[in-house]
């Protein structure tokens, strides 16, 4: 690619994003015999990329690690920091007990147990689900029903057992009939989310299908737009892959999600060895 054409592109993107408008790059820097944009993936990813904007750019609203209080980082997006909620939590157990006494929207009316979730606390990947679904709901518990022992496979394949990783869902409550999580639901239960990655810290984060996606990254496009870029919330890099329950579904999907999980794995090999 001629310099000034790309040049002229990069101003034209920059202007985009600087307008509010969320930009994505993909850029085919190896056939172009360039070296791939700044922030990108390890090495070994010959994906799309997206590489990592500015720190105060990555999420609209991030959590002060220090003191806990929301800091609203962008004019753009999520609600002023005093309507946010803070659950306040410093450590996973104070967290859960919050949440099993959540009464901040319709879904507490309907569940049998709170899913907070299971695993490691110094878990360096955690896993992101949609919603409980009736056997979670049941015994309190991620992924425990015919979607979690798939899930399990997935992590074995990639050489994690459940115990060394986190997993956990953006929805704490069963909806009903397992239908989607509506926005309102998403938004009051997003503050726990927030908070036990705060607390985890993990150095990876990978989004089980769209609803967790969208959920953690707040972009609406198409799971197959997502998928195959390195995203970020907060400082962490996020994969995105399908929903195991969608593989079940659909079993030729599992190849293209073995992609996106050996990626997710090279991210947290990459991260852990930066460290
Ligand atoms: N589906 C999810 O998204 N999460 C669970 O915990 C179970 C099924």
């Amino acid at each position: 690619m001629a310099a000034d054409v790309r040049d002229g592109a990069r101003r034209y993107l920059e202007r985009r994003r600087m307008s509010g408008v969320e930009v994505v790059y993909r850029v085919a820097a190896e056939s172009a015999g360039e070296p791939a944009a700044p922030a990108g993936p390890p090495d070994g990813i010959p994906v799309a990329t997206s590489p990592a904007p500015p720190a105060e750019e990555r999420r609209g609203v991030r959590f002060s690690r220090d003191r806990h209080v929301p800091v609203q980082s962008s004019l753009f997006a999520g609600p002023a920091p005093a309507e946010r909620f803070d659950p306040g939590a410093n450590d996973l157990g104070s967290l859960e007990r919050l949440v099993s006494a959540c009464r901040r929207c319709g879904l507490c009316d309907g569940r049998t147990r709170t899913v907070f979730g299971s695993g490691s606390p110094a878990a360096k990947i955690v896993f992101i689900g949609e919603a409980p679904g009736r056997e979670e709901d049941l015994q309190g518990l991620p992924f425990v029903g015919r979607a979690g022992q798939l899930l399990t496979k997935m992590l074995a394949a990639i050489g994690f057992t459940r115990e060394e990783v986190y997993i956990t869902n953006i929805l704490k409550c069963r909806p009903p009939n397992n239908r989607d999580p509506q926005e309102d639901e998403m938004g009051a239960c997003e503050p726990y989310l927030a908070r036990q990655l705060e607390i985890i810290r993990p150095a990876v984060i990978c989004a089980l299908g769209r609803v967790a996606a969208h959920g953690l990254l707040k972009k609406g496009t198409s799971l197959s737009f997502l998928r195959r870029a390195v995203h970020y919330y907060n400082d962490i890099p996020v994969a995105v892959t399908y929903h195991p329950a969608a593989l079940l579904r659909n079993p030729n999907l599992k190849r293209d999600a073995w992609e996106d999980l050996q990626m997710a794995r090279r991210l947290h090999d990459e991260r852990i060895r930066e460290e």
